[in-house]
């Protein structure tokens, strides 16, 4: 498949490299093509693997990963044009974390809103599916760094885009639980984990961390 990493953080570099290794074609964009970081990406990654600007980037993928800073996403999705993201499946991994005020951040929108529903209502004709959101860059194409069964949630307002999501979250990425936690307005929920994900990582010094669901 063609895909289109928006992002050149360490999320954006760890979800284009499996993605190549898995034997995708996929383009990293940035605010500006030729950037340093994405060119180290590409020599890095291999063949399959290429860079340009976001509008680039959303212009090859036939699907579309969201790696960029929350604060900063909306910005970068509409550089990256309304046609190249028209119909196609916008994974969306960001957070809407907010650090001005020092750490730890806060979140810009919550409770009502999210970030995963302002980027749908932006773009209505792409098909916004959230998740990865909670878990660190690493483990979101390696979950087996923690051994046994842990969780990953997904979320979005078409059925058939979060079928296709989820295929490639366990056939490729190798997650064994994913739950569908129903239309995008569940991106709330998913976004305001992230305090709790910050003070489990303060509290247990690692990143490699995550929740289990268990019921009744
Ligand atoms: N780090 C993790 O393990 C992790 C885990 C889960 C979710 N997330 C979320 O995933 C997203 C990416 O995180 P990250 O740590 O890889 O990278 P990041 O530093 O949060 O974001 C880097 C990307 O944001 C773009 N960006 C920054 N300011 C911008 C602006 N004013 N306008 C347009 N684009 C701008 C950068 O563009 P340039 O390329 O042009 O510099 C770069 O591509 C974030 O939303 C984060 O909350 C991160």
């Amino acid at each position: 498949m063609r895909i289109g990493i928006l992002g050149t953080g360490v999320v954006g570099k760890t979800l284009g490299s499996k993605l190549v290794k898995l034997g995708h074609e996929v383009r990293m964009g940035s605010r500006k093509a030729g950037s340093d970081k994405a060119k180290a990406w590409v020599r890095d990654a291999g063949i399959g693997a290429s860079e340009g600007s976001f509008a680039d980037a959303a212009g090859h993928g036939e699907m579309i990963f969201n790696c960029t800073a929350g604060m900063a996403s909306l910005d970068a999705l509409r550089a990256a044009g309304t046609k190249n993201l028209q119909g196609k499946i916008l994974i969306d991994v960001s957070n809407p974390l907010d650090f001005s005020k020092g750490m730890p951040p806060s979140l810009s929108v919550c409770n009502t809103d999210s970030l995963g529903e302002q980027i749908q209502k932006t773009f209505p004709e792409s098909k916004v599916v959230k998740t990865l959101n909670t878990v660190t860059a690493a483990l979101m194409v390696e979950p087996s760094l923690i051994p046994g069964s842990h969780t990953m949630f997904i979320s979005g307002n078409d059925g058939h885009s979060k079928t296709a999501v989820t295929r490639l979250l366990k056939e490729e990425f190798g997650w064994r639980e994913v739950i569908d936690l129903g239309d995008l307005s569940a991106a709330r929920a998913q976004e305001m984990y992230l305090p709790l994900w910050l003070r489990l990582y303060m509290k247990l010094q690692t990143a490699n961390v995550n929740v289990q669901v268990v019921h009744g």
